[in-house]
């Protein structure tokens, strides 16, 4: 299985533009991708933003079932969007997703739902997802100030779990950056930056992949 794990430092912070962005790299190599979101919680009119970005932007477009396994209505942390609804995320269950649906294409880019450490249910989480697929992870760093040591924070608990850190992608989320955020996330990270991500509205994955190296 060829790809990689999405994470960023925290919810909000630039996954699915940078996800997105990949996608549609990828697949203008004439590489045939699949966008995954097989976590989402917080439906808009009936659809998810983040499944609709990526399954239409993945090589050739996705349906909604094919993108996703879980999806909850409410804006919440998914163990409790699950709760809510009486369900119950079965980890093993999203691995078995995920590795049946990179079948059918060359590549697959999976984008986590929140942080690196997000629970899916009592007993697991993300990082359980993630070392179950063993696939390398890029993070997604939201450039504000306190990125650097939410970004340290992650990157130590995904080594913690012998997972391959293939590298870091900053995204702006306002016009300024605070001044030496970009510098100490190349001096402080222990993997490469594959690019950074200026403010831009309205959020555009072909803007954003311009600014990418494509792992
Ligand atoms: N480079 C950027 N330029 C402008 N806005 C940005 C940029 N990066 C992120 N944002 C803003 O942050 C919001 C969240 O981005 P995005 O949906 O990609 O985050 P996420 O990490 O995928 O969130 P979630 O945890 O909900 O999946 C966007 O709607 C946009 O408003
Ligand atoms: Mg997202």
């Amino acid at each position: 299985m060829r790809g990689v794990l999405i994470t960023g430092t925290d919810t909000g912070v630039g996954k699915t533009l940078v996800s997105t962005a990949l996608v549609l790299g990828y697949g203008r190599r004439g590489e045939r991708v699949a966008g995954l979101k097989p976590v989402v919680s917080g439906a808009v009119g009936g659809l998810w933003e983040d499944v609709e970005s990526l399954r239409l932007a993945s090589n050739p477009p996705r349906t909604v079932e094919e993108c996703a396994l879980y999806g909850f209505r409410d804006p919440v942390a998914p163990h409790w969007a699950a709760h809510e609804e009486g369900r119950t995320i079965d980890v093993e269950a999203v691995a078995r997703f995920v590795r049946e649906q990179a079948k059918s294409v060359d590549r697959i880019v999976v984008e986590g739902a929140g942080g690196f450490l997000v629970p899916l249910n009592a007993r697991s989480g993300f990082a359980d997802l993630a070392q179950s697929l063993r696939l390398p992870v890029l993070l997604v760093v939201g450039l504000r100030l306190g990125a650097i040591n939410h970004a340290r924070l992650t990157c130590e608990a995904i080594a913690a779990r012998g997972l391959v850190l293939q590298g870091w992608v900053g995204s702006a989320l306002g016009s300024e950056v605070a001044a030496g955020t970009i510098e100490g996330l190349k001096d402080y990270l222990p993997m490469p930056c594959l690019g950074v991500v200026p403010y831009h509205t309205p959020v555009d994955p072909a803007f954003a992949l311009q600014h990418l190296s494509l792992p």
